[in-house]
């Protein structure tokens, strides 16, 4: 027997168990892993709570999470490339990335750089493919200046750096606690809240080029209001305040995965983007993981930690 995350119901996060379940082997074309670390994201609250039903519904006992990283434990049949030993990060589509193992297939791992911290890596496919998919929409170019909403998120944090490195000028909005870590990224941050249009004016007089909206609200709206085409405007929250004004609103399902991952991993290892990671649990604190989350505020992304980490890899 193995442990994995549960639920037996829609619900607040009272309803996440971790619970027994009978070991799967790896069949022709799986791998199993080993996870290490596992990544969490608000979607899968959505999900969780019952709020997805309608176009993801949960197939009770519903499992839980995409993103991890772990140790392969076993190379189906017809596997090539890939051995028993090796670390990989992982991006599951079978809900069911919590746990002690994931079997899937074997094309859903990448080689994880040892660059690359086990909690990096274990909270970087959701964050990472959405993060491409913001800075693809909106087309960033050299010289570009780039507004970035919800810059301190999973989402935001790596969006800024991808948009940065692409040679934009990025404006990030965050809150108070994350002014100085964006100063020291070398992009400019300006906080949220009430005055945000006036500080972005007098940030950028000459006009903004485009902008990535990663939370929500009236981001769509100050964007149009800044004069920014909606064809260089991307949300991946507020679809009705696209529909609406016009803009794009291209999330982690416009991507490809593996490529997208394989790059971010590589440029990871090359020390040109980092994931910061704020908060980290055991496995069985899930619950107390998805409460911090529902926070709301924090720098990058909280991780479970599954299984101690290996000495190498
Ligand atoms: N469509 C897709 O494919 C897709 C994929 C992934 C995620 N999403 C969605 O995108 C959103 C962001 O995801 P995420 O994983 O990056 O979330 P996250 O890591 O939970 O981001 C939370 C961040 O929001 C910031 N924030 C809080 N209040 C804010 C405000 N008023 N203005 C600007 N920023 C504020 C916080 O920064 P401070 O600490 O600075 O307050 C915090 O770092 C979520 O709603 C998620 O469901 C969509």
């Amino acid at each position: 027997m193995s442990r994995a995350v549960k639920f037996p119901r829609y619900g607040g996060t009272d309803v996440l168990q971790l619970v027994d379940v009978a070991e799967v082997n790896a069949g022709p074309g799986e791998v199993k892993v080993a996870v290490v670390t596992a990544g969490i994201n608000s979607g899968e609250a959505a999900i969780r709570q019952g709020a997805m039903d309608s176009v993801y519904p949960a197939h009770f006992p519903e499992g839980q999470g995409s993103d991890f990283a772990g140790v392969v434990s076993e190379v189906g049949d017809g596997v090539n490339g890939i051995e028993v030993g090796d670390a990989v990060v992982g991006f599951s589509d079978g809900r069911n990335a919590q746990a002690d193992y994931v079997v899937l297939a074997a094309e859903r791992v990448i080689p994880k750089p040892h660059e690359i911290s086990w909690d990096e890596a274990g909270g970087l496919y959701v964050a990472g493919t959405t993060a491409i998919a913001c800075v693809t929409a909106v087309g960033v170019r050299p010289g570009d200046t780039v507004v970035i909403a919800g810059a301190a998120g999973g989402v935001g944090i790596l969006t800024t750096q991808l948009a940065q490195h692409a040679g934009a000028r990025v404006i990030a909005t965050v809150g108070e606690s994350n002014l100085d870590y964006f100063r020291e990224l070398g992009v400019e941050p300006v906080l949220y809240g009430e005055g945000l249009r006036e500080r972005i004016r007098e940030l950028a007089p000459e006009g903004v080029d485009a902008f990535i909206d990663t939370h929500g609200e009236d981001n769509l709206r100050l964007a149009a209001d800044l004069g920014v085409d909606p064809d260089r405007t991307n949300t991946i929250i507020d679809f009705s305040g696209a529909a609406e004004i016009g803009t794009k609103a291209k999330g982690m399902s416009t991507v490809d995965a593996r490529q997208t991952l394989l790059e971010l991993a590589a440029r990871m290892a090359r020390g040109e983007i980092e994931l910061p990671v704020y908060a980290s649990y055991p496995l069985e604190e899930v619950a107390a993981a998805y409460d911090r989350l529902a926070e709301g505020h924090g720098l990058g992304k909280i991780v479970l930690h599954v299984s101690e980490e290996p000495l190498s890899g």
